[in-house]
């Protein structure tokens, strides 16, 4: 069971990398705008994560405040994903504050997921 719950979190790592290496990738070519990789990658991270919140193969109690906040978090990327590639199919460009939003709330939740123990 916990190799199971180990294979889990090597996907929900596998959704976290190519969500923010889709993001890089367009943030060094300086090209402001949001791409479908990012919408899967999301869909992996969500369902990888909520198998993992479920209190199973493990000898504590899951921290659901912070599964909450990140649950929250990846809400909002979502949603900034939505308003993205919706204004990228009229032909309008993406608000940068959009753009680098989706970088840094990726960041932070690979970061309350490390550093809130
Ligand atoms: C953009 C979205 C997300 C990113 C970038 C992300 C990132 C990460 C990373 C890097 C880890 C590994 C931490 C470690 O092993 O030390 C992790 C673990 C975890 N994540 Fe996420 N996560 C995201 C969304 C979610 C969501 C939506 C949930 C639940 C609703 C969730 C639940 C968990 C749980 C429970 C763990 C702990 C796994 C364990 O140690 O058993 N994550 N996340």
């Amino acid at each position: 069971m916990e190799i199971l719950r180990h294979a889990v979190v090597l996907v929900h790592l596998v959704g976290f990398a190519i969500l923010f290496g889709a993001w890089v990738v367009e943030a060094v070519a300086r090209r402001v705008r949001v791409t479908p990789l990012m919408n899967y990658a999301l869909a992996i991270s969500l369902v990888s994560g909520l198998a993992l919140a479920a209190p199973w193969a493990l000898d504590h109690e899951p921290n659901y405040v912070k599964i909450a906040v990140k649950l929250v978090v990846l809400i909002v990327i979502g949603a900034l994903l939505g308003i993205g590639s919706a204004r990228q199919k009229r032909g309008a460009d993406l608000a940068p504050a959009v753009f680098w939003l989706v970088g840094i709330l990726t960041l932070l939740n690979a970061a309350l997921a490390v550093l809130w123990r």
